[in-house]
């Protein structure tokens, strides 16, 4: 598959609308991991080089139609300018006269960053007179939010239809790193997948158990696995209305032979919060009044035993609470393991996803591993195979 990319494109005065993904963790309104944002630079950079002016659409959070302002783009300007080394503008709004004037004031060397697309109800539709309000702000689009890529809205697909078109430098990246690692996985392929966000992966999980030889369950979808056996979980979090469907996911996985790993040993504690009192216990003896916030020793023991024989290593989301100390001592371990068996070249490791990246830095793994993905859902969803609508608008 070939798309256009920024060196096809004459750039010199044009207005480049540039679709990115600064959806970063943030604490009190500062960046806690930058990945995203250092990962846009060199496409900032060469629209900037080659006399065009970059404007950055973007969305931040769910804010689902309205302007909360927890979620205002406003608060990246400090962040966007250290890391482009340039001066970054910010518009109000995505659309409308104010975005006009700023788009056609941009001097040469500047900067346009454009509001949250998603305080506007019409962003998430793919509303065409949206995405149209959006065209007349640029001469050309350029899309390097491959992290957003799996969504179909007007600034990652709807665009793409307006304005001649074009892939950024991450999006390039992205796609050819991602088919050079897995697009024929070595075997046996091994999936961490974990994290918080349980409803909207356990249906990915469905998908992956056809395409990998063990897939390692961990986080809050754990929990979920383990009630759904009926194990009491007591306060953990847990989706218990998801019951059917890890039922189904487990035995669709004995059915086809891929091994699940569900944590054996677990770390509870009464309360969220960092160094919290804490007990390592078996999977079947969380008290009623406690939650899981980690997987325990044996489970990571478990998982190292399985990526010493792997040979291909897909991971996204942390095995535990890794945000707050010690719950990040099963996730912490297992990246460094994989770490080391790539930095060896027994293991290809990809990983993927906000929390991810993050938890993988904070464990001094990141770099070692055989590439980092700034996607979440989309990089799951290319995983198994589904066409990504902001890539297929690219191609048409
Ligand atoms: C992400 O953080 O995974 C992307 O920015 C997509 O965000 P979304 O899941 O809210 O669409
Ligand atoms: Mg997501």
């Amino acid at each position: 598959m070939s798309w256009t990319t920024l060196d096809q494109m004459d750039l010199k005065g044009k207005r480049v609308l540039t679709r990115v993904d600064i959806n970063v963790p943030m604490e009190n309104g500062v960046v806690t991991d930058a990945t995203r944002i250092e990962r846009i630079v060199p496409t900032v950079k060469d629209i900037l080089a080659a006399g065009g002016h970059p404007i950055l659409l973007a969305h931040y959070g769910r804010p689902k139609g309205e302007r909360v302002p927890e979620m205002s783009l406003q608060q990246l300007v400090p962040a966007l300018e250290a890391g482009f080394g340039a001066d970054v503008v910010f518009a109000a709004d995505c659309i409308g006269a104010g975005a006009e004037a700023a788009a056609g004031a941009l001097q040469a060397g500047e900067v346009l960053l454009l509001e949250n697309t998603r305080y506007h109800a019409a962003e998430p539709k793919n509303d065409p007179e949206f995405a149209a309000e959006m065209a007349k702000l640029g001469d050309i689009y350029c899309n390097d939010a491959f992290s957003a890529a799996h969504r179909a809205h007007a600034s990652t697909e709807g665009l793409a239809r307006l304005l001649p078109s074009c892939a950024g430098r991450l999006m390039q990246q992205e796609l050819s790193a991602l088919e050079g690692a897995l697009g024929t996985p070595k075997r046996p392929v091994v999936a961490v997948v974990g994290g918080a966000k349980v409803s909207t992966k356990l249906e990915l999980l469905g998908n992956l158990v056809e395409k990998v030889d063990h897939l390692v369950i961990g986080g809050g979808m754990a929990n979920t696995f383990l009630a759904a056996q009926g194990i009491d979980v007591g306060k953990s979090l847990a989706e218990h209305d998801m019951t059917d469907t890890a039922l189904e996911i487990l035995a669709k996985a004995s059915t086809l032979g891929c091994n699940i790993v569900l944590p054996s040993d677990i770390v509870v504690a009464r309360e969220f919060k960092a160094n919290a009192a804490n007990e390592t216990l078996a999977a079947d003896a969380c008290p009623a009044d406690a939650m899981i916030l980690d997987a325990g020793p044996a489970t990571v023991a478990k998982i190292t035993d399985i990526l010493d024989s792997a040979k291909t290593l897909i991971w996204n989301g942390p095995l535990g609470a890794f945000e707050i100390e010690p719950f990040d001592a099963a996730t912490n371990a297992a990246a460094a393991y994989a770490a080391t068996l790539s930095e060896k070249g027994s293991l290809i490791s990809v990983a993927g996803g906000g929390d991810t990246v993050a938890a993988l830095n904070q464990a001094g793994a990141a770099e070692k591993f055989t590439y980092i993905s700034t996607a979440g859902g989309a990089f799951l969803e290319w995983m198994e195979g589904k066409t990504l609508p902001g890539v297929a608008a690219l191609e048409g």
